[in-house]
Formats: structure tokens, sequence, C-alpha cells
């Protein structure tokens, strides 16, 4: 079937053109009647142009709705001055139609694909399940053309330092990423299943068995796990691995891929973000000291202070008790806080305890004398609770300050000039103190950190603060099952230094094992891998595996351990994240074509569906009756 086929692209149609005839092919993203005349911007995925359709020419206009595909011949024009829009490209002309053609009508729209505002507040499963509409909108085509060339990118980069882009199964066994799999049942002999990879990672050490040295692929990893806003069930890497290289090997390649990739896209896409120069660079116990997190959002420096030696012998109970029982009294300064009401601080303590902390002490700091500075008003006389702390000595940091809180009773004025001294306390801040155990304060303050970097607006949005974190430790305990699990993944190597502990005091070993993160997400995973049997099966033992398990489900790997392994190791960062990243996405489904929601539901395809009889009886199944 023939149509009128176009001569020029939408977004291509310029000043250049005036006076030609063009036609152009697309969908009608806006329609407005005005006075008579019809004016529809024409869409295709170069972007908009203006034409006009003036009844007394051209006839049957009016069909043209939302979304109508058609074709358009007419003349390029130079639009009055007063209507152009330097905004587009196509801003400073309009085509005034001649004749046109409907491709194909459509029906009333499900959502206003043309309406950016509007579009924000459509619910989110109805947009996917009309996902091809969705997808229509230029910024999330914007967000399918970032993530096309982040990969090609990424493929540029690593075939030009000869790596091998090798694809690996789909259908597998199970693989220790630590989530659920999703299995596949097989038909030629019912009860046994596939599992889908979670990763890449033991074929990739396999290549590395294999001499191919530099791998790297594009790869889908399957994950039966709790979703959140930066996980889906399946998400793509890029998976790859080394031979004979260390860990700064590794690290090095990562650092100078991520520049190469993350700023040739910034240009590219005039994308609203600074170019990135370096990764920071933080060992695991020093991200967790300074801002109780593995994972620290760098984009803003707040650090956590710890009062521990400070407030151990204090009249305060509280803090006292939990430093007696092991535990630390940490903090962290909320710039700005001491403005918030007692309300607003109720929030906070309440957020810390949904967080599972016990409680959340504070203290407002306030007013400084100094010269030239603004004078605040003294503290309410009378106030039971007000502490005003005595000037301190020459240059002392805390000269002048004011301190009002429920907990200052317990303190003396010099032991309350020392917390705020090792608190780099500012006058305007509140202090939040958790005393707790080392992991739940971790996990409390952790998060306290990023409410208060959104709540103080600490965080500049152009930033992509990239850090390496390292020295992971090996294995961590696992309270509730009573054993060691593996921090990262079981062929994860322990330091050589720390071999010695793997049986005497295995809390004690560090691997060689890093985590990228960015923007207080964790972007990517990687380790220098076991490459001697022997060590392997230490581990193995270590995690509680005994030696049936570890044949029965690592026995390949371990035999292929023993022709002559090199020693290797690699990393794998999430594409769809680092998508995020750049477009400042909150939700990773924003990034991905067709995503699932939910618990991994997919509305456009209706899937997971149910299958038909004979399906079940071919795989040899039967649906179990819940017991309930
Ligand atoms: P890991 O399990 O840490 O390591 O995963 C590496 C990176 O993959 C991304 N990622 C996810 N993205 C979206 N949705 C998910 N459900 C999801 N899970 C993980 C993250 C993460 O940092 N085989 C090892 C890597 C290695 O050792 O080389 C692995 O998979 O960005
Ligand atoms: P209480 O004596 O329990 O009323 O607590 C006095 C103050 O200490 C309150 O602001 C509590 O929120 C706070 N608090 C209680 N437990 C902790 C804790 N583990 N860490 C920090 N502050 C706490």
């Amino acid at each position: 079937m023939g149509f009128d086929q176009r001569t020029h692209e939408c977004g291509t149609v310029t000043a250049d053109n005036v006076g030609k005839e063009v036609v152009v092919n697309g969908w009608a993203h806006k329609v407005r009647d005005l006075g008579g005349l019809l004016f529809v911007d024409v869409r295709d995925r170069t972007g908009l142009v203006q034409a006009i359709f003036d009844p007394e020419t051209v006839k049957g206009a009016d069909e043209i709705r939302s979304e109508t595909c058609l074709s358009v011949r007419g003349t390029v024009r130079l639009r009055d001055e007063k209507n152009r829009n330097p905004k587009m490209s196509t801003g400073d002309v309009e085509i005034v139609a001649t004749q046109f053609e409907i491709l194909s009508q459509s029906k009333t729209l499900p959502f206003p694909v043309s309406d950016e505002d509007l579009m924000a507040k459509v619910n989110e499963e109805l947009r996917v399940k009309h996902r091809y509409l969705d997808l229509r909108r230029p910024s999330m085509y914007k967000r399918l053309a970032v993530r096309a060339a982040a990969v090609r990118r990424i493929r540029a980069f690593l075939d030009a330092k000869s790596f091998l882009e090798v694809e690996t199964p789909i259908f597998t066994r199970s693989t220790p990423e630590g989530a659920r799999d999703y299995l596949v049942p097989y038909r030629l002999e019912p009860g046994k299943f596939y599992a889908l990879p979670q990763s890449p990672q033991q074929y990739k050490q396999l290549l590395m068995v294999a001499g191919v040295e530099r791998y790297y692929q594009i790869a889908k990893c399957f994950r039966d796990e709790s979703q959140r806003a930066d996980r889906q069930p399946e998400f793509t890497q890029l998976d790859l691995e080394m031979s004979f290289v260390t860990q700064s090997d590794v690290l090095s390649l990562m650092e100078a891929l991520t520049l190469d990739v993350v700023n040739g896209l910034i240009d590219e896409f005039s994308l609203e973000k600074e170019k990135v120069e370096k990764f920071s660079w933080l060992t695991y116990d020093e991200s967790l000291q300074k801002y109780a997190s593995d994972k620290p959002d760098l984009r803003f420096d707040l650090e956590v202070f710890d009062i521990s030696t400070l407030v151990k012998d204090s009249g305060f109970g509280v803090f006292a008790k939990a430093i007696e029982s092991g535990g630390k009294v940490r903090g962290l300064r909320f710039p700005g806080g001491a403005k918030l009401s007692r309300k607003d601080v109720t929030e906070l303590e309440d957020f810390c305890k949904s967080n599972g902390a016990k409680g959340m002490a504070s203290l407002y700091v306030e007013g400084a004398a100094a010269e030239g500075s603004i004078p605040i008003p003294p503290l309410p006389s009378g106030d039971p609770h007000s502490s005003p702390l005595p000037s301190g000595g020459e240059g002392s940091e805390v000269r002048g300050l004011f301190v009002r809180s429920s907990i200052a009773k317990f303190f003396q004025p010099d032991e309350l000039q020392a917390i705020l001294q090792q608190a780099n306390a500012q006058p305007g801040d509140l202090l939040c103190f958790i005393a707790d155990s080392w992991a739940t304060g971790n996990e409390v303050l952790g998060r306290l950190r990023n409410l208060i970097g959104t709540r103080a607006g600490l965080r500049d949005p152009k930033k992509l603060a990239f850090a390496f974190v390292v020295d992971f430790p090996l294995v961590d305990w696992n309270e509730e099952e009573q054993r060691w699990d593996p921090t990262h993944h079981p062929f994860t190597s322990p330091k050589a230094e720390d071999l010695q502990y793997i049986e005497s005091d295995p809390a004690r070993i560090r691997a060689d094992c890093y985590d990228v993160v960015c923007n207080g997400t964790e972007w990517a995973s990687g380790s220098i891998r076991i490459h001697q049997p022997d060590v392997q099966k230490r581990v193995f033992t270590l995690i509680g595996l005994d030696e049936k398990t570890q044949k029965e489900r690592f026995g390949h790997i371990i035999e292929a351990f023993e022709f002559g392994a090199p020693p290797h190791g690699g990393i794998a960062p999430g594409i769809d994240r680092l998508i995020m990243f750049l477009l400042n996405d909150e939700n990773i489904r924003e990034v991905i074509a067709f995503p699932k929601v939910g618990g991994g539901y997919d509305p456009l395809m209706d899937a997971p569906s149910t299958i038909d009889e004979k399906q079940w009886s071919e795989m040899g199944l039967q649906l179990r009756k819940s017991t309930e």
C-alpha cells in the first residue's frame, strides 16, 4: 500500500527549507483549532514541526486527532516573528499543508501523551500497560536513546581494549547471588528445572579458565527478590572479567571506562551534569565510620561524628548504657536544623525508630556572637532545658554557642562543649544522636544522613559522585541462620595476608572485593576471585557447605580450577542504574523499555499468565493445593 513518503524528518525542517515543498510522516502530537485554522504539531522520533491546515484549501483536516498517524505535504514558510519558538529546532518555521493523508487513525487515548505535566500524574501501571504510547513521548525516547548510546560507548571502549563479547546461557542452573531463582521446568525430565542466571558469574570465570582473558557481556540477569525503586526482577549488567590482573587493574579499567562513557554521554546529549574527573576512594571501614553506610551519597560531605568516649561516663543513662553494652553513640549535624519545630524533630525521631533505633536524642545549637555575625536572640529565659554555654577559650570553635535540648541537663557545660567540638557544630545546627550497636547505628544513621541531605538541600543535582569502596569483609555473620554468609559471593578471594584466619577468626578476613557507588546507590560490585581449588573448598566450608553440597552445586567449577586456572577478577555495573543517575530518574522502570510493575507483573503482556491443561501435563507438573 503506497503512501506519501517523507522528504524530511520532522525535527530537520528549518529555515533552510523555506519556500520548498516537504513531506513529513509522523503523529499528531498536539492539535489546536484556532479560529478555523488547524495547528498540528507533527512528531516523529527526531522532534516536532508545526503544520497549518486551512479548511479553505485542505478538506477533512478535522479528522486529525491526537496521535493520528499521518503524512503531511506542504510548503515551508517562516513563522511571524512573534510566533517563533527558540526552544524548538523547528521553531522558526511552519509547514502550510497542501495535502495530507491519514495513515492510521487513533482511538481516544488512555492518557495525554503530549502533556508532560499531566503524564507525571498518570498511574504507572496504566502507562506500562500502554507502553507503546508512553514511549512515544520525546522524554521517553530520549531515555531509550541515552541507554542505547551508553551501551554503544561501552562496547567501543572495551572492544578497543581487546575485550571479547561472549554470550552465556539463559537456561542454566542456580547461581549464588543471594536472591531466589526464577525456574523453568524441563519437559523431557519432569521434576528437573533450569534456573535463569542471577548473573553470568560462573560462566565468566569458566571463560577465564578457557583462556579468553578479557571478557564482557551486556547481560540480562534475573533475580526473584523484593522490589525497590532501583531494582527489577530482570535487569541488565555490564559484566566483565579479566585474567592475570590484580584489584588495581580492574579498578583502573572501571574508572577509565566510566569517565569515557559518562563524559561522552554528557556531551552527546547535553545532559545537565558536571563532567566526572575521578572516583573517590574509601575503605569499607572508613565508609561506615564517616558515613554510616557502604554506599554513601558523596554529593554532600556531611560526616557522622562519634562521641562515645566523651559520654561514656556521663549522667545520661541512655548513652552510658549503650556504650557499656558494646555500642556507640554517634550522630549527625542537621545544618540549619535549629529552626525545625518540635514536631519536625519528632518526625525525625520517628524516622529513626522506624529504621530500628530505640530513639533519637537531639540538641539545638544556636547563637554565635562573633564580630560581624548576625546577632541571634538570647535563649528564652526561664526555659529549664536551655543551657547557655560559657565562652570557649581563645579560638575555640564553640565560642558563644547556645544549646537547647531535653538531654542538656545530663551534661556539664564542658562536656557539652566537647560534644559540640566533636560534632563540628555550627550555629543553626540541630545535632541528632543515636546510641546503639555498631550495626544498628549504621542502619539508622546511614538513612538519616540521606534524609538530612534531602531536607537540608545538600545535594547538587549536577553532580555524579562516583566512589570505590574497597576491602569489604569476606563474610558476614548471619544471626538468624547462625552461619557465615559471603558478603559478596562465594568466589571472592580473601586477601592473601588474611587467609590464615579462615578457620580461626573469619570476621577478621578482608576480601579483594570492591563496589562502585554513585550518588548513594551501589552501582557495581566485583572482586578478585579464588582460582585455587583448595582455597575455594575452604571458603565453601566456612560458609557452611558440606563436601557433598559443594560437589553437587559447584563440582564443575572446582574441577575447572584443577586444570590450570589463571588468577582473575572482574566487576559488574548495572546498566539500568547508570541511566537513572544520568537522567536523575528515581525509578528504575523509567529507563527500561518494558518494565515489570509491583512484584514482577507485566501489565502489557499480562504476564505471568496461566498455562493450559496440556502444558501442565507435558511438563509433568501439578499445582499443589495450599494447606490453608
Ligand atoms: P551484584 O549482585 O552486586 O554482583 O550486582 C552487580 C550490579 O548489578 C546491579 N543490580 C541490579 N540492578 C537492577 N535490579 C536488580 N535487581 C539488581 N541487582 C543488581 C547493581 C549491582 O551493583 N556477579 C557479580 C559481579 C561480579 O562479581 O563481577 C554480581 O552480580 O548495579
Ligand atoms: P528517655 O529517657 O527514654 O525518655 O529518652 C530521652 C531522649 O533520649 C529521647 O529524646 C529519646 O528519643 C532519646 N533516646 C532514647 N533512646 C535512645 C538511643 N538509643 N539513642 C539515642 N537517643 C535515644
